[in-house]
């Protein structure tokens, strides 16, 4: 069975998973940034609808709740039913999750529940990890959180820096992210119905 349901990709950075996303011709009604951003551009040239809301402070004072509200708007405007975060960066309050529920996924680079956070790379490389990967999971309000959907392991190789061992888990996630979206958009893999 098919599912109706509209599919937003949010972004922060290179944006090389959108653009395998793209590659892989998974329907992308729209990506949203939270900054001026390489993978914006993917999207612009790509000729899918492409929304800064761009976040002006990083700071204490970060307005949290008044931004996840108005990405929240963003997203019903443009009939989303489906969100994948793909290397975003701005922590979403719990309104959002309680406005799309199960339908929030993630990529993380480290076999979770191993290695959350921000540097979940460089972290394994200082634990010294023989093997790390990535996770698409879906989020919750707790960071790198929620029910685990897919992993795929990478290994770490004598002499990796956080950047090349990033970069192959990244080979990994390009190919993982765009299987899972294509695998939910077609009925072919059912996510929860609620929270675990
Ligand atoms: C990925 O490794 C993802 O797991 C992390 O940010 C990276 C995004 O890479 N959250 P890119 O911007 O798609 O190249």
């Amino acid at each position: 069975m098919e599912v109706e349901t509209n599919l937003a990709i949010l972004v922060s950075g290179t944006g090389s998973i959108l653009e395998a996303i793209i590659r892989e011709r998974v329907p992308v009604a729209v990506v949203v940034a939270d900054r001026e951003c390489r993978a914006l551009d993917i999207a612009r040239n790509a000729g899918i609808p492409a929304e800064l809301l761009e976040r002006a402070d990083f700071g204490a004072n970060f307005d949290r709740e008044g931004y996840t509200e108005k990405l929240t708007h963003v997203l019903k405007k443009h009939a989303t039913g489906l969100v994948a975060m793909a290397g975003f960066m701005t922590f979403l309050s719990s309104e959002f999750f309680d406005a799309f529920g199960v339908r929030v996924l993630n990529t993380h680079p480290s076999l979770l529940p191993l290695f959350k956070g921000d540097h979940a790379v460089a972290d394994a490389l200082a634990a010294g990890a023989t093997e790390t990967g990535c996770t698409i999971h879906i989020a919750t309000a707790k960071l790198d959180d929620g029910a685990i959907l897919a992993q795929g392991k990478v290994a770490v190789m004598p002499g990796d820096t956080a950047e090349t061992l990033h970069e192959r888990i990244k080979e990994v996630e390009r190919a993982l992210y765009p299987q899972v979206l294509k695998d939910i958009l077609s009925g072919n893999f059912a996510l929860p119905v609620q929270h675990a």
